[in-house]
């Protein structure tokens, strides 16, 4: 395994000075500091009228222009994400061996670990994972102690807060609050989360983590140790995400843009390693329940606006590992 530097999760500071291998060979990984929108869930619940519809517009603007958006005052204690993150530290310390345990053997297992290596070199690892599935009936590694535990509060509460999310959401888009919940069968609802490990860059080889994807389900929450490795897409150009303090990334899921006939888009995103620190991610795919097909809604559609998308489950985004779908969007394939 590649080397590591000692795990930071305590207090990331809020801009961690990164510094990328910017480097004229690597000029297709540069990005930019150009600001992410912020969006206030206190502000979204407001039982001041006002506040309430002029957050819920600003939840609009943000979905459609961006597709992404750091989310604060979403009341989630400090202490329980930095305990899940310390947890997936203790883990990935953990040896090979005991690692291995969590080897896929199944295709339904419910705990996954595993290695993703440089394209055509198996010796060097970009990345190390532990899949899980938060929803329904959690069940986390049994070491090291506590871990399960950590991630299942957690889980919780982040379900908690992207429920409600989905709530506003459905707001925005002119509808009652249950909208999604209804459309998406959420009460059936599968969470997949897949914890990484990054090594930092040492020149050895590419510095991409992970290559361009887009991610499945509805909505997607992220947190992580520090700053410096995920970028994302907007109009053709790639920012960094720099994460205000105890904030979480969300970004549209591809089951989204199905469903809103491309209004809401999921946006591209990669990982780069930085240089300087081992950097740990804690992302979680919220998604409709498995069998629902998921197709442009009438809603929608007009004359103006036909089905955009052939449409697709949950379950074949995750099988086809639509999760990691690079590029072509292929089991949503624009029909047009
Ligand atoms: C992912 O997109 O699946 C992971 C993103 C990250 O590690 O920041
Ligand atoms: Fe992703």
């Amino acid at each position: 395994m590649a080397e590591t530097s000692p795990v930071s999760t305590q207090n990331p500071p809020s801009h961690l000075p990164t510094i990328f291998p910017y480097n004229s060979s690597f000029d297709s990984i540069a990005a930019f500091d150009d600001e992410i929108p912020t969006i206030d869930y206190q502000l979204l619940f407001s039982h001041d009228p006002e506040q309430h519809s002029k957050a819920l517009d600003e939840l609009a603007r943000v979905c459609e222009d961006y597709g992404f958006f750091y989310l604060v005052n979403h009341g989630i204690p400090e202490s329980v994400i930095e305990r899940a993150l310390e947890g997936i530290s203790e883990f990935f310390n953990l040896t090979d061996e005991e690692k291995r345990e969590y080897e896929m053997k199944d295709s339904t297992d419910r705990i996954r670990w595993g290695l993703g290596f440089s394209p055509g070199d198996h010796q060097t690892v970009q990345r190390e994972y532990l899949k899980v599935l938060p929803h329904p009936n959690f069940q986390g590694p049994s070491k090291p102690p506590g871990f399960s535990e950590a991630l299942e509060k957690y889980y919780k509460r982040d379900r908690e807060v992207t429920l409600n999310l989905a709530r506003a959401v459905s707001k925005t888009l002119g509808y009652e609050e249950s909208y999604l919940e209804k459309v998406f069968e959420l009460e059936n609802g599968t969470d997949v989360s897949a914890m990484n490990v990054y090594p930092p860059w040492f020149e050895s080889s590419t510095p991409i983590g992970l290559p361009a994807h887009f991610d499945a389900g509805y909505l997607v929450s992220l947190v992580q140790n520090v700053n410096g490795g995920l970028q994302a897409l907007h109009k053709g150009k790639w920012i960094n995400v720099n994460m205000p303090p105890n904030s979480i990334f969300i970004n549209n899921g591809d089951h989204l843009e199905i469903l809103t006939n491309g209004k809401y888009k999921s946006p591209k995103h990669r990982v780069i390693l930085n240089n300087k620190v081992r950097r740990i991610s804690l992302p979680t795919v919220h998604g409709p329940s498995l069998d629902k097909f998921v197709i442009p809604a009438a809603e929608f559609v007009d004359e103006f606006h036909p089905p955009a998308y052939r449409g697709m489950t949950y379950k074949d985004a995750l099988e086809a590992n639509g999760y990691h779908v690079v590029d072509g969007k292929s089991c949503m394939a624009q029909i047009r």
